[in-house]
């Protein structure tokens, strides 16, 4: 099979049946669906390619359909196309399940069988469901023999979500309840923040050239910035939010994905989808433990009150729908890391990811020594900036290198320049959506972009010691619509840097 990272062209999937469990839910109305609406447009599905929308309410294949055409409609990044729509929906099935229920998964099957015909497609089973119900429903489409050994008569497949699991146990506990129905390599674990292009383009960008893999170490790195800003709060997921915090719901998952990658040793070979998830896991280890008596002193927690963004009052986090009153969970953490190997010892990483901060914005910044201000000395050079390069992972993507240049006219003097790549201008079309991506290598069987067991593992040890310190934390508060708390600046202040401007 071949690598999204060395391979010119796509290559088509072979004849697939995706399974979507949580059919009604929102995830399918907004990204699967309309994603496999614009694979299909741009023509990268099967011949053979069908949706089973399942979940419990009772729903005919039509009213299905209608329904799907708004989330289309509303959704997908190319909008919807009568003609394309109509040939697309002839492929979208329903069939109501109660995932408790053994009889309902016999009838899946033998659904499965009229609409795959004469062929034997692949099953790709996405489970956007809670976890707490992923070992339940393996464990029934095993029973009913809709899971067979990799390597059969047919491929079958499980995409999952985050969250996976709340810390190392539960993590572990989850793995364990799929175990039981599926293997490893038949389990996609998804992290949409892998499906997007700038971060794909981390290795791409690190590999290909040759210019930056000889400083991309500690001679020459000072640190490493990665901010997530989100204008958005909590909206509907209050709930759900609350028990989690955004460590667990982004640091755990998507910033320490795109760490990961930035970091990794260059693998064996890029085709090789263990190789680049090996180097993956090695990060992560090598990441620097923090003792509970440290986390005061790398970490920042804090709660959005209420403001003003996009010139609408916001409420405050406490009084979003779902939200204790009293809630102590944090919507922005600061933190500095370090990763303890020959690469990069000594190399500060700073992370800052916050909900209802001033704009949306997800970039990584690395940031290189300085040169010697000597040769400048007496030219009214008072200092030089750092040379930092830029990965603008959203909204607009791209990349810039900043670099010290002389402005035109008779006197010495040296300002930062920006050396842009954007992707829109050079590539001149729209990146498809992450899911589009994720969802189109999980039936070639890719699994380089989805997350192994082991990652998950690993990332929840780093935050263990973080979890049993938060009790004694200081919770602190910013004003929504601003760039977070002014302690997330006093966090940088002992290494002598400040966080990047978004
Ligand atoms: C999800 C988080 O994984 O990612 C959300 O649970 C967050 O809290 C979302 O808003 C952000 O995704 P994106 O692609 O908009 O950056």
């Amino acid at each position: 099979m071949g690598n999204p990272f060395v391979e010119g062209r796509v290559l088509s999937p072979p004849s697939t049946i995706l399974v979507i469990f949580g059919a009604s839910g929102d995830l399918t109305g907004r990204k699967l669906v309309p994603g496999c609406y614009n694979l299909f447009k741009d023509g990268y599905l099967p011949e053979s390619f069908s949706i089973v929308g399942v979940s419990r309410t009772p729903l005919s294949d039509e009213a299905f359909r209608e329904k799907l055409k708004d989330g289309v409609t509303k959704y997908s990044r190319s909008g919807i196309d009568e003609e394309w729509w109509k040939q697309f929906s002839s492929r979208i099935f329903y069939q109501p399940l109660d995932a408790t229920k053994e009889a309902d998964f016999i009838a899946l099957r033998e659904r499965l069988q009229r609409i795959g015909g004469d062929t034997i497609p692949n099953y790709l089973y996405y489970l956007a469901v809670s976890p707490s119900l992923f070992g339940e429903i393996a464990g029934k489409l095993k029973g009913a023999d809709l899971i067979e050994t990799p390597g059969g008569v047919r491929e079958t497949r499980l995409i999952v979500e985050k969250p996976f699991g709340y810390d190392l146990e539960t993590a572990q506990n989850l793995a364990s309840s799929l175990y039981q129905s599926a293997k490893e390599e038949q389990l996609y674990r998804i992290d949409h923040y892998l499906g997007k292009e700038t971060v794909q383009n981390i290795l791409v960008f690190r590999f290909a050239n040759g210019l930056f893999e000889p400083i991309w170490n500690r001679k020459y790195v000072d640190h490493i910035q990665i901010s997530v800003a989100e204008d958005i709060g909590v909206e509907n997921r209050g709930d759900y939010f609350d028990k989690a915090g955004i460590v667990r719901d982004f640091v755990q998952n998507h910033v320490f994905q795109m760490l990961s990658l930035l970091c990794i040793e260059p693998p064996n070979s890029l085709s090789d989808a263990e190789g680049i998830r090996n180097e993956k896991v090695k990060v992560l280890k090598s990441i620097k433990r923090l003792t509970p008596g440290l986390v005061q002193k790398h970490i920042v927690r804090a709660q959005y009150g209420k403001g003003l963004i996009k010139g609408l009052d916001v409420p405050a986090y406490r009084d979003e729908k779902g939200v204790a009153k009293d809630s102590t969970t944090e919507t922005y953490i600061a933190m500095s890391l370090e990763i303890d190997n020959w690469r990069w010892s000594g190399v500060p990483i700073f992370l800052r990811v916050g909900k209802r901060l001033s704009k949306r914005i997800s970039e990584i910044s690395v940031h290189f020594k300085q040169a010697p201000l000597s040769l400048f000395r007496g030219r009214q050079v008072e200092s030089l900036e750092q040379n930092v390069l830029r990965i603008q992972v959203q909204p607009k993507e791209g990349i810039s290198l900043r670099v010290n240049s002389k402005p035109p006219g008779p006197r010495m003097r040296v300002e930062p320049v920006e050396m842009d790549f954007s992707y829109h201008s050079s590539f001149g079309i729209a990146s498809p959506e992450a899911y589009e991506r994720l969802l189109l290598d999980a039936m070639r069987g890719e699994a380089t972009l989805f997350t192994r067991q082991d990652e998950i593992e690993e990332a929840w040890k780093i935050l263990e010691p973080v979890f049993d310190s938060f009790e004694e934390l200081p919770l602190y508060f910013y004003e929504a619509g601003s760039w977070g708390p002014k302690e997330a600046a006093e966090l940088l202040k002992p290494y002598g840097v400040r966080w990047a401007r978004l």
